[in-house]
């Protein structure tokens, strides 16, 4: 992070305008198996408890507005006016089914001859995503409690076991305030108010080992079993040395924080640097897309192993027709993944304490142009935004740093990449109302449509209330789902192989 963005560095508590200014410089498929037999089937690619599909297919609309549906739609998907076809594929119990034999994947999957992971893998790799959901949204609460900054050493063993005693306490605090942050913001703390944040940045630690233990122990025991098959063994093992790379820029974030050249600039406030903590994040949020996206691959090797199980769904799933919503969910996730990414800068740089208004920043859609890209935050030789250098400006290269170091930039970016995937979410949800959809995809795209609405108002919430913790860590958990549901879409619309 270079000076000048640290020289920019504001405490979160200031709000006051003076402040201000002086930065401003469904429809549902008719002839799902469910409706017709009224057995419960598991959601095609889902392990869906019988429980949840009982409880879905209770809401479901037996019949779509045929006069939505374009003939050639029909025309495209093979089997679709094949009502009894559907349910007798979906309900006869297969051989291989009752045998568990494998050959049958062998069959389905082509050229293929392995038989696939072990549904205990699936289950697995969900799990483990689902505990890095929980460790995003606690390293998200430890970075707005301002607590990431408490324990100036990293070491993999002793680091597990926080002080016990009233002078091992000491000790550790001791350490803490040789540092800046307590030295620029804290001189008034407590040993009781540094517990609370030494706790909150240790948890995250330990849960981050206990994430790194219960993916590597496992891995390493379904890899010795031949549990894995061989993509499905590549991409753990990929994720596995992303959790290891993580647990190394976490480090290397906290590190940023604690320099001593701190101290020596005027007006920086101690945080880490927003392009290590926009790294974090992202490293973060492509584990969980790679355990979430592997995961559903395993129960979906598995459907894919049971001859007939997927047959309508793969008729409807493989139709040209859906190839545009194909590459929209592809589309899409990358759009999610973006924006959370300059959420991060967000976060990073404190932005979201700065116009704290929507649609409008200050009275105006869109800020003054020299304001978003001024010129003070371009380059070394720059006159500083808060006035403390007499130098002048005398090049404009670098101006990109506005990007990612100028706060009103970057929360201008974020407003404006949160309403754009808000709004292709609802341009993909309504074009594909009139698709010929798998149960499965609409219920996912109604859930995408609904966290992304949600996801907004989070984000609108937490500018206008000034970024409070719980709606903040909400927001970081929005984000997440929202991604989840965008993967799962991607993996819903894959291609079932013939
Ligand atoms: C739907 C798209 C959106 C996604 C995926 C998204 C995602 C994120 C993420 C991941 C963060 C970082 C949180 C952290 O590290 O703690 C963030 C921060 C933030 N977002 Fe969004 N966001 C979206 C839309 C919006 C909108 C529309 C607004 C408001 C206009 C907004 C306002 C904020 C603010 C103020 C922060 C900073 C919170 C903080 O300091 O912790 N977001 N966003």
């Amino acid at each position: 992070m270079s000076l000048i963005t640290r020289t920019l560095r504001l405490p979160r508590t200031v709000h006051s305008p003076a402040w201000r200014s002086s930065i401003s410089a469904t429809k549902v498929f008719p002839l799902s198996p469910r409706l017709s037999t009224g057995v419960c089937a598991p959601m095609e690619g889902f392990p869906a408890p019988r429980l949840l599909s009982t409880l879905i297919a209770h809401t479901q609309r037996p019949t779509w507005r045929t006069g939505l549906l374009p003939g050639r739609l029909v025309a495209a998907v093979p089997g679709l006016n094949s009502s009894a076809a559907f349910t007798t594929q979906a309900t006869a119990p297969s051989t291989a089914e009752s045998t568990g034999s494998h050959q049958s994947h062998s069959q389905s999957q082509g050229p293929s001859s392995e038989p696939p992971s072990r549904k205990a893998v699936g289950y697995w790799l969900l799990a483990s995503a689902a505990s890095v959901f929980g460790i995003v949204v606690w390293g998200g609460v430890t970075r707005l409690t301002e607590s990431g900054l408490s324990i100036v050493e990293w070491n993999l063993i002793r680091g597990m076991k926080p002080p016990r005693t009233e002078a091992e306490w000491q000790e550790e605090f001791e350490k803490y305030k040789q540092f800046p942050e307590y030295k620029k913001l804290n001189q008034d703390m407590t040993l009781e108010e540094f517990k609370f944040i030494f706790f909150m940045e240790w948890g995250h630690r330990i849960w981050g080992r206990l994430i790194g233990a219960t993916f590597l122990l496992p891995a390493a025991f379904f890899h010795y079993k031949g549990w894995l098959t061989s993509p499905v063994k590549k991409r753990v093992w990929f994720i596995a040395g992303l959790i290891c790379f993580q647990g190394v820029l976490g480090w290397y974030m906290v590190k940023s924080g604690l320099d001593h050249a701190l101290m020596d600039t005027p007006g920086a406030v101690p945080r880490v640097s927003p392009y290590r903590l926009a790294a974090h994040l992202g490293s973060a949020f492509l584990i969980y897309t790679g355990m979430v996206y592997t995961g559903l691959g395993v129960f979906r090797e598995n459907n894919l192993a049971r001859p007939g199980r997927l047959t309508q769904f793969g008729n409807l799933v493989n139709s040209p027709v859906l190839n545009r919503l194909r590459h929209s969910a592809h589309g899409l996730t990358m759009l999610v993944f973006f924006t959370a990414i300059s959420g991060a800068f967000v976060a990073g740089l404190d932005a979201g304490l700065l116009y704290d208004t929507f649609p409008l920043m200050g009275d105006r859609l869109i800020p003054p142009k020299d304001e978003l890209w001024d010129p003070r935050f371009s380059g070394k030789d720059m006159t500083s935004p808060q006035g403390s250098s007499s130098q002048v400006v005398t090049s404009n290269s670098g101006m990109w740093k506005n990007i990612f170091e100028n706060p009103t930039t970057v929360q201008f970016n974020h407003r404006m990449l949160g309403v754009t995937t808000f709004t292709a979410t609802t341009l993909i949800y309504l074009y594909a109302r009139r698709l010929p959809l798998p149960r499965s995809v609409r219920i996912t795209l109604n859930t995408l449509m609904s966290l992304a609405v949600l996801q907004v108002t989070l984000g609108i919430s937490t500018l206008l209330c000034s970024v409070p913790t719980e709606l903040a860590a909400s927001h970081q958990a929005g984000s997440l789902s929202l991604l989840t549901a965008t993967l799962t879409l991607m993996h819903l619309l894959k291609r079932v192989p013939k």
